[in-house]
């Protein structure tokens, strides 16, 4: 079986029986020379604390994610659990497709391809203000880790990497005071990034 993509840690499946779900497999070793490469202030951390399948689950366990917010999973693929498969432990997740039924590009493929549209731009407005609205954590965003989906026509973003809080700054977890700052910030640098991806 292929991999429909494959990111820096983590290799892509669409799940064999379930044609909206997607398997990501950590790739085997990594989480070890990711933890040989760290500074060395990470270095007294477990082998398992790199693995990208973890740092996930507890993303998505983050605070603002177990309120009852109507609108909590509209920018994110919907996370289902650490599932085992003959390649080792997956985590699952639903798979995002565009119109055409195809597997979503990368809002990085995207800009590349078409650059600035108005369509990208409403997008990318709609995933700013769903930030601010539910605070939900992500580390920094960037245009490899959204994929652009398709809801009733239109183009709309969805995060499937990097989802929770840099580790250095638990106070965002608990105050949503500095969880606006902390967003703020991100959605700040993810413009960055893709005004970096607009001039490649
Ligand atoms: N739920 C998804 N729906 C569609 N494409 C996805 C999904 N998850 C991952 N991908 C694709 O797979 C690539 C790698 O996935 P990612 O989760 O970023 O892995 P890594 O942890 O290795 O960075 C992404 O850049 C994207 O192209
Ligand atoms: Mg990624």
């Amino acid at each position: 079986m292929q991999p429909f993509a494959e990111g820096g840690n983590r290799r892509c499946f669409i799940h064999p029986e379930k044609e909206n779900r997607c398997l990501k497999v950590t790739v085997e070793g990594r989480a070890k020379i990711l933890k040989q490469n760290a500074p060395w202030y990470k270095q007294l951390r477990s082998v398992e604390s790199f693995d990208d399948n973890l740092r996930e689950k507890e993303g998505y366990a983050q605070r603002a994610l177990k309120k009852n917010h109507l609108n909590k999973w509209k920018h994110l693929a919907i996370w289902y659990g650490i599932v085992e498969t003959s390649i080792g432990s997956a985590s699952e997740t639903e798979l995002i497709r565009d119109h055409e039924n195809n597997v979503a590009i990368t809002l990085e493929k995207y800009l590349l391809t078409f650059g600035m549209t108005e369509r990208i731009k409403r997008a990318i407005s709609d995933l700013e203000s769903w930030l601010r609205l539910t605070l939900i954590l992500t580390k920094d965003i960037l245009p490899h880790n959204i994929v652009v989906g398709d809801e009733d026509g239109q183009l709309i973003l969805k995060i499937i990497d990097g989802l929770g809080s840099k580790s250095f700054l638990p106070i965002v977890n608990i105050s949503n005071f500095f969880a606006k700052i902390y967003v703020e910030r991100r959605i700040k640098l993810m413009h960055f990034r893709i005004n970096q991806d607009l001039s490649k």
